[in-house]
């Protein structure tokens, strides 16, 4: 499938995302001309600075100071915005991120702050980036020893995802963004689920035509949701949270050994297992089994009683009352209520299995 672009518009604003085959800097240098700007690169591409600083005259390139989630502070903030200052830079022109969903958060963080908002453009460079991070306009920084406390929502105009930056991630870091695609599929895209189910093998060794199909179904999917509640006021955005309830407790419980990827494959696994009266146990069964071999080998069940503390902090609790994404069918996903020990009988199925 060759992926056109998707357009995400919300509140009069409009995102294209679109996936990049080969030559960044070109199509970089054709949507940001005639303006000047700022470049911000992942640490993962320090060995590019010159390439940059030689397709781009006009811009300036700088690093993050720190990798991945060391990059969500308020200090690392401060250098963006002094570099912003320093090249007095206007709304109009370009502030460019090339980076993991650490980055993008950080470097869309401050765009939308700059002058009140500037022209942005987000490359992310993980597949976690391009199927959830960098898709919906949500930034965040870290603060006060809790993530994504500091906050806004900010859209892109642009979102191109760099294909090619994927061939040097770690098969682990693969699969943390396919448990996520595997997620949209089976939110909303059946055949997305398929791929992510039968394909792994050839995903997780980079296989660039099915990784370019999954981010680019995952993206429309994701984009298609936010476009009807940008600032996550209706509820809309809940069925994302598919497998995070769970995964939750899992991710907090094992902090910070258990990567988010990993949980959320817990979490698969437990939803689908809620949901195995009404999924029938055939597809109940495959998912718990791509989730496994996607996030597995799965650590030992917490203690009840963490467990249960745990759930207690879902953000999606109505008076006292746990609201659970299931589903009823792939594509079918609904919330329900839930008791927390139903959860905990669930995980203790799966985990053992
Ligand atoms: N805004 C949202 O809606 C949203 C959604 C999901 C996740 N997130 C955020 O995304 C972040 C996680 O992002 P992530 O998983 O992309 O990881 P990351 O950005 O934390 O990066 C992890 C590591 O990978 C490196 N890296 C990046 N690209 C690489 C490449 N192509 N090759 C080799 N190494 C590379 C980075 O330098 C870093 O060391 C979290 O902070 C999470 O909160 C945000
Ligand atoms: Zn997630």
């Amino acid at each position: 499938m060759e992926n056109s672009p998707v357009t995400l518009e919300a509140e009069g604003h409009i995102c294209l995302i679109e996936t990049v085959r080969e030559d960044l800097p070109a199509r970089l240098a054709a949507l940001t001309k005639p303006r000047r700007g700022l470049i911000l690169l992942d640490h993962a591409f320090r060995h590019e600075a010159e390439l940059f600083a030689r397709n781009f005259p006009d811009f300036k390139v700088i690093f993050a100071r720190h990798r991945g989630e060391e990059a969500k502070t308020i200090e690392e903030t401060q250098a963006i915005f002094e570099a912003l200052a320093e090249g007095k830079y206007s709304r109009d022109d370009w502030f460019i991120v090339r980076g993991g969903g650490s980055l993008t958060d950080m470097g869309a963080f401050c765009a939308g702050l700059y002058k009140r908002g500037m022209n942005l453009i987000l490359v992310p460079t993980t597949l976690l980036g391009a199927v959830d991070a960098a898709v919906g306009g949500k930034t965040a920084i870290n603060f006060y020893g809790a993530k994504n406390q500091i906050g806004h929502f900010y859209l892109p105009a642009h979102v191109l995802v760099d294909l090619p930056s994927f061939r040097t991630l770690p098969a682990e870091r693969l699969s943390e963004g396919l448990v996520e695609a595997y997620k949209t599929g089976l939110l909303f895209d059946a055949e997305l689920a398929r791929l992510a189910e039968e394909e792994t093998d050839s995903l997780l060794a980079g296989d660039q035509r099915l990784l370019a199909e999954v981010a680019g179904r995952s993206y429309a999917a994701k984009a298609a949701l936010v476009a009807g509640d940008f600032r996550e006021e209706k509820g809309v955005r809940d069925v994302l949270n598919l497998g995070h309830t769970y995964g939750h407790v899992a991710e907090s419980f094992y902090a910070p050994e258990l990567s988010h990827g990993r949980a959320v494959a817990i979490g698969l696994a437990v939803a689908a297992e809620l949901s195995r009266p009404a999924l029938g146990a055939a597809k109940a069964d495959r998912i718990i089994e791509t989730a496994a071999r996607l996030g597995g080998p799965w650590p030992e069940l917490p203690p009840d009683e963490d467990a249960r503390r745990l759930l207690m902090t879902d953000k999606k609790i109505r008076g006292g009352r746990l609201r659970f994404i299931l589903l009823d069918d792939f594509e079918k996903p609904v919330l329900k209520e839930i008791e927390a020990d139903e959860i905990l009988d669930a995980a203790r199925r799966v985990i053992r299995n």
